[in-house]
């Protein structure tokens, strides 16, 4: 099983948690006086949007201050039993360490009580949790940190618990802050990412930092040479992120009428969810009989797809999704166990990048097809090959084919095997354009003096890493001989 990255790169301490500089500080008090011994509040809600940071500042903050961590979270058994149990035991128990050996309370450290999805602990059925919870906040001998989506629906059952916390918003990710990760997880992954791909996975996330680097993981991963069609694998209508929360209920879980929720939600075109369960049925499902229902079920769906376009008749639709979720969700006896890391069907991403592909050759060929007045197809049998290898060798015979057919930058990077920001495509397109005014207007450019070196300026390109040009006449043109 891959490494999930949100995990690899989870903050490890207060410094490497980006944005919010300001609930940052505040926490930073509010641990300072409880390492005074005197808490100006003895609980922090921290709330906000999923992906942003709540857990890993929660961990980092015990972390900087060298506190124990009690954690819950709402994965767990959500009753206020287990609250009192854990939470207010862990609370009183500074005398002992995490072996459970006695210790002076001189010595104990602090144990921050981390309640995580603390909204889903006080939700539904259980009344109890709420109560349990206040309860902790009003007698706890230790930092408690409560996380939340929505502190609307805590507060409001509450007042103690609204009264008695300090608390903080963590907002959203920035954009230019997310690039800055992604960039530094790109680097440490070796992957070069066209900025397109980027901007793509930023705007996707919507400021949902987590969701922001299972796309970059999910394009990333094996595929170092990612091109700009990437972002075209992440721009399709999807989105990644309501998939994978679709692939969790219907893979992972068992609740059947939830997984039909979700489905329907994520108002996701059948004949997608059907790629991504396929890619991913056998991730989560180990049991080979479960194995073989689930599948069974996706055949069926696929029977009511086939359906669906040969009579055009989309109300089979429904079929097809039930079985789908439903169906799958209740091929297994119980939840799976484990986490498994959901992959982007690889079928898309083979088409879209083969399409993309297929595109660049047809669009190079029919401009040769034009200067050498043969057909598109002879073009982009018989010559696109032959001119892939001139184009490759001979340094003279690349400028007059970029001027003369007007080639366009991702035309030459991909004749030239390389990425369309690669600084080899960069000076090539470069030092085309500055021929081009010398043909043009010959007498202008005798008289100046000095031959020009490449304006800096002009490189649109943070700093492209400056090679020497190839030398020129090294190789002499293929026609020549
Ligand atoms: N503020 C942040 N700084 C750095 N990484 C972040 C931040 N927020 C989220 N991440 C990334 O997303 C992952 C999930 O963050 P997490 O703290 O679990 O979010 P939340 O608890 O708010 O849902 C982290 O492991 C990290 O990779
Ligand atoms: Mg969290």
């Amino acid at each position: 099983m891959a490494d999930d990255w949100t995990e690899l790169y989870r903050p490890r301490n207060m410094a490497e948690v980006v944005g919010n500089p300001k609930v940052i500080k505040e926490l930073q008090q509010w641990a300072n006086s409880w390492e005074a011994g005197e808490p100006q509040f003895k609980a922090v809600v921290l709330m906000g949007p999923p992906g942003v940071g709540k857990t890993s500042t929660a961990l980092a903050l015990a972390r900087d201050y060298g506190w124990g961590v009690v954690e819950m979270n709402a994965s767990e058994q959500r009753n206020a039993d287990a609250i009192r149990r854990v939470a207010v035991r862990g609370s009183r128990s500074e005398t002992f360490n995490d072996d459970g050996e006695y210790l002076s309370s001189k010595d104990g450290r602090l144990k921050l009580i981390i309640l995580d999805e603390a909204d889903n602990i006080f939700g539904r059925e259980d009344a109890g949790g709420i109560p349990a919870i206040a309860e902790l906040v009003a007698n706890t001998q230790q930092p408690v940190m409560l996380i939340v989506n929505d502190f609307y629906e805590l507060s409001r059952k509450s007042s103690a618990i609204k009264n008695d916390t300090l608390q903080l918003k963590v907002g959203k990710v920035q954009g230019a802050t997310m690039r800055t990760v992604l960039r530094k997880i790109a680097m440490d992954q070796g992957l070069e990412v066209p900025q397109r791909v980027f901007e793509t996975i930023i705007e996707n996330s919507n400021g949902d930092m987590r969701a922001a680097v299972r796309d970059l993981q999910a394009v990333g991963e094996g595929n170092a040479q990612m091109g700009e069609d990437d972002a075209f694998v992440l721009q399709s209508r999807m989105s990644v992120k309501s998939m994978y929360d679709m692939m969790r209920d219907v893979l992972h879980e068992i609740d059947t009428k939830r997984a039909r929720r979700t489905m329907i939600e994520t108002d996701e075109n059948p004949d997608q969810t059907m790629m991504w369960l396929d890619e991913n049925i056998p991730l989560e499902y180990k049991d080979p009989s479960e194995l073989h229902r689930a599948y069974e079920h996706l055949s069926r769906a696929d029977v009511f797809l086939g359906r669906v376009s040969r009579r055009q008749y989309y109300g089979l639709w429904s079929y097809a999704s039930d079985h789908q979720s439903i169906g799958v969700t209740s091929s297994k006896s119980r939840p799976n166990r484990g986490w498994a890391q959901y992959r982007f069907p690889s079928y898309i991403m083979k088409m879209s990048r083969s399409k993309a592909l297929r595109n660049m050759r047809s669009g190079i060929s029919r401009k040769i097809s034009a200067h050498a007045h043969t057909s598109t197809r002879r073009a982009l049998q018989d010559v696109l090959p032959f001119i892939t290898t001139m184009f490759h060798s001979d340094h003279e015979f690349r400028l007059s084919m970029i001027d003369t057919m007007g080639l366009s930058t991702e035309e030459v990077a991909y004749l030239l095997d390389k990425k369309v920001d690669a600084a080899e495509v960069k000076r090539l397109m470069q030092e085309v354009e500055k021929q081009r005014p010398a043909k043009e207007a010959p007498e202008k450019q005798r008289r100046d003096p000095e031959e020009q070196p490449p304006v800096r300026a002009k490189v649109p390109e943070e700093k492209a890493p400056e090679k020497k040009p190839e030398p020129k006449g090294k190789q002499s043109s293929l026609f020549e001989w």
